[in-house]
């Protein structure tokens, strides 16, 4: 079982998108996945409802700081993969959930590169490391990414955060209709109708392409688990 937090202080930055994408991909392919919507927006919830039954997947929502130990706890026999969407904010479930992922994937939109929110989540990062002596395992994804921006720009990005210590999935998320309408109107990148949807093609296979990168940076061996890495500080929170 291994988890994947999206966390960007800044609303808007893509999050929800982006960890919708990952789950049902992962799910599609046959991986059992809990998603903790911890979005206040519960869009992922309001997804869910629409869609009905999709296989694998199971969308919880409602988290707390105080309950986040909890559902995880519920969740790591059943699943291979609890994705975490969380609020655009910087607040005590943010710093909870950054400190038991295995993977903290940090959406900035590649247009704008407004990296404001992306440089609080890292800061949080840092000090939640300092504190725990834990590493936090995390990458900036690109995401709402122009089809026609060149691989050579894109590795300019790259190479400009990596001088700054970050690394950069090397899958960018494009910006898609098929990401916005599966919202919309609920079911998966699958489901969806390609005489409707441009480019649907194109969606799955960036979909496809972000969760193969992700699966590889997941640790091959059993981490530590992740109770041990809940921060001593949360447990006093929570009780
Ligand atoms: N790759 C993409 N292609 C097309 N539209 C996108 C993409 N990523 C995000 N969007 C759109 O950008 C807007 C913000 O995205 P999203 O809701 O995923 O951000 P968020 O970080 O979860 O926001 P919040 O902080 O409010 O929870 C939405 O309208 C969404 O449809
Ligand atoms: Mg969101």
């Amino acid at each position: 079982m291994a988890v994947i937090t999206f966390a960007n202080a800044k609303g808007g930055a893509g999050k929800t998108t982006a960890a919708l994408i990952l789950s049902t991909e992962l799910a599609r392919q046959g991986h059992r996945v809990v998603v903790l919507d911890a979005d206040p927006q519960r869009w992922i919830t309001s997804w869910a409802e629409a869609s009905g039954h999709i296989a694998n997947l199971t969308v919880i929502s409602h988290i707390t700081p105080g309950s986040l130990e909890c559902h995880i706890r519920e969740a790591k026999d059943e699943a291979d993969y609890i994705v975490i969407d969380l609020a655009g904010a910087k607040d005590q479930i943010v710093a909870l959930a950054l400190a038991i992922s295995d993977q903290v994937l940090i959406p900035v939109q590649g247009c704008a590169m407004d990296a404001k929110g992306a440089a609080q989540i890292l800061e949080l990062i840092r000090q939640i490391q300092d504190r725990s002596g834990l590493r936090i395992n995390h990458s900036v994804v690109l995401t709402r990414v122009n089809s026609l921006v060149t691989t050579r720009a894109l590795q300019t990005i790259k190479a400009m955060l990596a001088e700054r210590g970050v690394s950069v999935l090397d899958t960018p998320i494009v910006e898609r209709a098929a990401y916005r309408e599966i919202f919309d109107f609920g079911g998966t990148l699958q489901t969806m109708d390609p005489n409707r949807v441009s480019n649907l093609d194109k969606a799955r296979e960036n979909a496809a392409a972000l969760a193969k990168e992700v699966q590889a940076l997941m640790p091959v061996k059993t981490r530590r688990s992740w109770a041990a890495r809940m921060p001593s500080w949360a447990s006093r929170n929570a009780a």
